[in-house]
């Protein structure tokens, strides 16, 4: 698998995903089209700006897309905290596709004089998000009630040092 950067040519892989009620069962529902497509917009100007690192995980084997993995700076119990996020494509998944992806966005991270910290929050009842974070070395800190775009979502808080 090859880690691609994303850039504004992925809006629509981001409308496929975020709108996709299955997809985003965990986390929160399914987005208006509209707030996507913003969001991709903001997304490209935090990498711009270095606080975003946005990648498609792309099959060496095919040049298929298989989802999107990322890290980006958090505000959240001490300086050079960031956290990660994985989506990965239905027709993809159950293939350890998020896991590897993971993993090397870790490596990535690790490489990163910025970061200390990585952080994931799944929701607590997100099994295979959980596994992931698990899989890859992170620690679980406890639960907590994490309010964004989709509401008060109660997630777990997983941690690992990379300093
Ligand atoms: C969560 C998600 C990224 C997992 O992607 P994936 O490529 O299928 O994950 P992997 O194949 O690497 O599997 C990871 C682990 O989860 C387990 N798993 C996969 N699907 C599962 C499911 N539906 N229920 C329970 N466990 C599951 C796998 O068995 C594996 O654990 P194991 O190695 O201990 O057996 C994918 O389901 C997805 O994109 N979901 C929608 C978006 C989402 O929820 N993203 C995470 C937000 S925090």
């Amino acid at each position: 698998m090859q880690l691609i950067p994303i850039t504004a040519v992925d809006e629509d892989l981001s409308v496929r995903m975020e709108c996709d009620a299955e997809m985003m069962r965990y986390i929160g529902g399914p987005r208006p089209e509209a707030d996507v497509r913003a969001t991709h917009k903001r997304r490209l100007e935090l990498t711009e700006k270095g606080l975003a690192h946005m990648f498609k995980m792309v099959a060496d084997d095919s040049g298929e897309v298989l989802g999107t993995v990322g890290y980006w700076k958090i505000d959240w119990k001490g300086p050079q905290a960031y956290e990660m996020g994985w989506l990965v494509l239905p027709e993809h998944q159950g293939k350890g596709t998020a896991t590897l992806g993971a993993r090397l966005i870790l490596a990535r991270a690790g490489a990163d004089p910025d970061v200390s910290a990585m952080y994931a929050f799944p929701a607590v009842n997100n099994a295979a998000s959980n596994a992931i974070a698990r899989k890859i070395g992170m620690q679980l800190q406890g639960e907590f009630n994490n309010e964004g775009f989709a509401g008060v979502l109660r997630c777990n808080d997983w941690r690992i040092d990379l300093d």
